[in-house]
């Protein structure tokens, strides 16, 4: 990879996006469709990774949060699945923020080579030592055939109840690096 021609962008209304395929039509359609749609409307923040020629890769992040009812409110499975609580007498804490990847896509001419990773490094950094609010958890709603990824990442399933479901939330514990 020629790195000295990559660049991050935030993606603008008026950035024109280079061509991208990253094999899965939906995350494909999402970038050029909709993408702008999104961040126009402060649903999702879209970042692009390109050289001069092509999309490398691109990311969104979306505000969060996990919360016990994702546990179907059980709160001592909770706090014994995410490892935090507030004591009730302090107030008690029944979800954390978090933010969301809503999506993450690396070009087919581009994947196993690292740059799926160094996203999620930059990720981990932008809400630890960059963060503007209060962040503990990193979630995504991760695709089946993706797993295996966020799963080398250090991310962890919240519950079982997906297991079969096409997508599964997992989630990272910013407190591991911070
Ligand atoms: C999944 C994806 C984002 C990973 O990015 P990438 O740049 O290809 O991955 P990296 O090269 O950074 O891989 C880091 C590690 O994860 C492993 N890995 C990558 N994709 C994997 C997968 N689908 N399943 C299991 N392991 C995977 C790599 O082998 C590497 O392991 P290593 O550290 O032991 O060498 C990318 O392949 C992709 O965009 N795929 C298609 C779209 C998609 O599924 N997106 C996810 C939506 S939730």
């Amino acid at each position: 990879m020629d790195f000295e021609n990559i660049k991050l962008i935030r993606l603008q209304p008026d950035t024109e996006i280079l061509p991208f395929d990253c094999g899965d039509t939906d995350l494909n359609g999402f970038l050029f469709d909709d993408a702008k749609k999104y961040a126009n409307d402060l649903i999702e923040v879209t970042y692009i990774i390109q050289d001069k020629e092509n999309t490398l890769a691109y990311f969104n992040y979306l505000n969060d949060k996990i919360s016990h009812t994702d546990l179907d409110g059980n709160l001592a499975k909770f706090i014994e699945r995410v490892g935090v609580y507030l004591p009730k007498e302090k107030g008690g804490h029944k979800s954390y923020p978090a933010v969301k990847i809503g999506r993450l896509a690396v070009s087919k001419d581009c994947q196993i080579g690292g740059l799926g990773k160094m996203i999620i490094d930059y990720t981990k950094g932008n809400f630890t030592k960059n963060n503007k609010t209060g962040c503990k958890f990193i979630t995504v709603d991760a695709y089946r055939k993706s797993l295996g990824f966020y799963e080398k990442m250090g991310f962890q399933y919240l519950s079982s109840k997906d297991k079969k479901s096409d997508t599964r939330l997992m989630y990272y514990n910013l407190e591991a690096i911070s």
